[in-house]
């Protein structure tokens, strides 16, 4: 990893490019004070990098939260708190991405708990198993393994993944203008196919349809909305759908589209755009060793197509209508 050039494109920040087509580290942001020009610069290098890295952010979970709800309307844990369970570090707004167990300890890797995790080492979109999308994801550090134990986010870039696209086949996709039915549940299984033998992401009716081939608002530039999650193509017999999702996620993650970002310190911070990179934890020898807490918030689309073609309806209803996506939720959710 490393820095391809140094470009004065902002007033207020300086990048530092982590891979030639998208994916910056940024610099000079004052969490702490952060006056509205800088934010509209952290929008603009959101929207042409898709992936930003802010090094010791200093943001707690509370200035984190606040820091998110500048950006829009946050997704919350709510409608996953049944049968009394409340939100690990007390605020709905954050999501749970790290390896802490209920005591505190580092989780097992063989606990089920573990098991629900285990889908996010492939790559996905937070959220496309939802009605209504994600735009950004903020995930910050709150305790980091030591170095040289892995535990990288890796990212890809689907934009330039549908630019390379052959011609031909990208004026097949935008005729067919396909749509995908995504579930939490298939990558649930995909992580972990034993433990999830019995889950049936089909067994919910409705999973969230959102079409394949989108325009990223922000930037105007076309990608792949394709994910871990995506179960299946409308129209297509399950062949030819298992075969076209697996053509387009091994392409979009080819090793050329793909960079891998390493946490260095508490209260890293990186914000990705869910409608234009995919992501996923990358692993290591930490796990069932050491602590790696990160927490993220997460936003509510709001884009034209954040709902794609789902019906639009109270987030907290999303998972009593959708018994597989229940089933697959029980524990946490990503
Ligand atoms: C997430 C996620 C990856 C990681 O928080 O949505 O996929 O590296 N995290 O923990
Ligand atoms: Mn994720």
């Amino acid at each position: 990893m490393g820095s391809y050039s140094e470009e004065p494109e902002f007033k207020t920040l300086s990048i530092k490019k982590l891979h030639p087509t998208f994916a910056a580290e940024v610099e000079g942001v004052n969490f702490q004070n952060l006056s509205d020009e800088q934010f509209q610069e952290i929008f603009a290098a959101m929207a042409k990098y898709g992936v930003c890295m802010f090094r010791s952010t200093g943001l707690s979970d509370e200035a984190h939260i606040a820091f998110s709800k500048r950006i829009g309307d946050l997704d919350t844990m709510r409608r996953y708190m049944v049968d009394g369970r409340k939100p690990r570090y007390g605020h709905y707004e954050l999501f749970d991405a790290g390896n802490i167990d209920d005591q505190g300890g580092v989780l097992d890797p063989n606990s089920p708990r573990a098991h629900y995790g285990k889908g996010n080492a492939l790559f996905h979109v937070d959220s496309s198993f939802n009605p209504r999308r994600a735009s950004f994801s903020l995930l910050r550090a709150v305790h980091i393994p030591p170095p040289g134990n892995g535990g990288n986010t890796d990212f890809a870039d689907s934009r330039t993944a549908w630019d390379e696209l052959d011609p031909e086949f990208q004026k097949e996709l935008l005729e067919k203008d396909y749509t995908v039915n995504h579930s939490i549940a298939q990558s649930r299984k995909l992580g972990s196919p034993e433990f999830f033998k019995d889950l049936d992401p089909t067994n919910g009716g409705v999973m969230a349809r959102h079409r394949l081939i989108q325009t990223h608002e922000p930037s105007g530039r076309r990608n792949i909305y394709i994910a871990a999650h995506s179960h299946s193509i409308e129209g297509l017999p399950k062949e030819e759908s298992d075969a076209l999702i697996k053509k387009l996620l091994d392409h979009v993650t080819q090793k050329k589209y793909t960079t891998s970002v390493e946490w260095k310190n508490p209260s890293d911070m990186i914000i990705w755009d869910n409608r234009c990179t995919l992501h996923r934890a990358n692993g290591g020898t930490f796990e069932g060793k050491y602590k790696r807490d990160l927490r993220r918030t997460t936003v509510h689309d709001d884009s034209s197509t954040a709902w794609g073609l789902n019906e639009k309806q109270d987030t907290d209803d999303w998972v009593v209508n959708h018994s597989a996506t229940k089933a697959a939720a029980q524990t946490q959710v990503k």
